[in-house]
């Protein structure tokens, strides 16, 4: 039997080849969640093609993707260029012929009081996130218009829905992506692109651990696995299901989007969390 706090097995439920013929673009697909969601595509058919600032990270990511029998390509691309986001999507195009999924996961984050917070820390963090996500969209529209349409998937979060001190840029980033998703899903439906969000509660990948990961203790080193404590026993208690996530879950959700079973779904934020952000309790005074 499962452990309430181990991730359910992620046997495909998705018929195979069901992606068969068709690229998808993942940025940030080299690592957490947007590597899940490649091998998964990968999986079912698609070829992935995986988007980040670091090359060797990507082109590691799709060799392991080849190795299993997938098809797969990394590019580099710094999604707050949107010059450099063009090119990508006219290179992905000119290779491919067509782009049927967009997975906006690229992202930047990490504490900080929002007093002191600088004024570059701010914008980094907008420019990835926020930036980033319209620059993507914007220069695929063209490509899914002219193949008859195609579906775009943004990666959010629920952190904003209540508030998350400490993360006034991340949670102002993803409202905006949510506003995005919803406004241009009703601009761009009438030619076929549909535009949906995932929202995922805690997963504990390694962006998630650096970027939370306390500072150096006295004697030097990091409690690298501070986080993922913190957050064994924070799902235990505090999310219905009694796990944390894991990228599988994101990417089951991301394929439903990207499926034919979605045809009729667009401008929907899809909360997959366990539970969590309904069950929060009031901050403590
Ligand atoms: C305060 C910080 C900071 C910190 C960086 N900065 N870290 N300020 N506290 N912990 C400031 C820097 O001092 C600098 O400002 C500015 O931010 C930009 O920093 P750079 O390192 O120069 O930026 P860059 O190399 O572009 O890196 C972007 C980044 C970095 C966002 C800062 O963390 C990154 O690359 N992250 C990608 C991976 C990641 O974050 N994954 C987590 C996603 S998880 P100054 O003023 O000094 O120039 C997620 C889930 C959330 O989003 C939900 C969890 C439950
Ligand atoms: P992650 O592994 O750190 O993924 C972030 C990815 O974004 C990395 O592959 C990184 O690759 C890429 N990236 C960062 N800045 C970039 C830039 N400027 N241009 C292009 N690529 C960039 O973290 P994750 O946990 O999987 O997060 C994935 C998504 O899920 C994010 O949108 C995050 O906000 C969201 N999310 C995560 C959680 C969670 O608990 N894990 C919860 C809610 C939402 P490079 O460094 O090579 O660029």
């Amino acid at each position: 039997m499962t452990s309430p706090s181990t991730p359910a097995p992620s046997t495909s439920v998705f018929a195979p080849g069901l992606f068969d013929g068709q690229v998808a673009l993942i940025t940030g697909g080299g690592s957490g969640i947007g590597r899940g969601v490649a091998d998964l595509m990968a999986a079912l058919g698609a070829h992935v093609v995986l988007a980040s600032r670091k090359l060797e990270r990507v082109e590691a990511a799709a060799e392991e993707i080849r190795a299993a029998g997938g098809k797969a390509t990394g590019i580099a691309v710094d999604v707050r260029e949107s010059s450099r986001v063009k090119e990508m999507i006219a290179q992905v195009k000119d290779t491919h012929g067509r782009i049927d999924l967009l997975v906006n996961n690229a992202a930047g984050n990490f504490y900080a009081p929002s007093a002191t917070l600088s004024e570059n820390a701010w914008k980094s963090v907008i420019e990835i996130d926020l930036y980033g996500t319209f620059f993507c969209m914007q220069a695929v529209y063209p490509v899914m218009k002219e193949q008859g349409g195609g579906s775009i998937v943004n990666i959010s979060m629920t952190l904003h829905y209540r508030g998350w001190p400490l993360m006034a840029h991340a949670t102002a980033a993803k409202a905006g992506i949510d506003a995005l998703t919803k406004t241009l899903s009703l601009e761009w439906a009438k030619d076929g692109v549909r535009i949906n969000a995932v929202a995922p509660g805690p997963i504990p990948t390694e962006g998630v651990r650096k970027a939370f990961t306390p500072p150096p203790s006295a004697d030097g080193v990091p409690d690298v696995f501070a986080v993922e404590k913190a957050m064994e026993s924070y799902a235990k208690k505090m999310i219905p299901l009694a796990r944390w996530g894991s990228p599988a879950d994101i990417a089951n959700m991301v394929a439903y989007l990207a499926s034919p079973a979605a045809s009729w779904v667009t401008g929907a934020i899809m909360v997959v969390d366990g539970g969590e952000w309904l069950a929060k309790p009031p901050a403590p005074r």
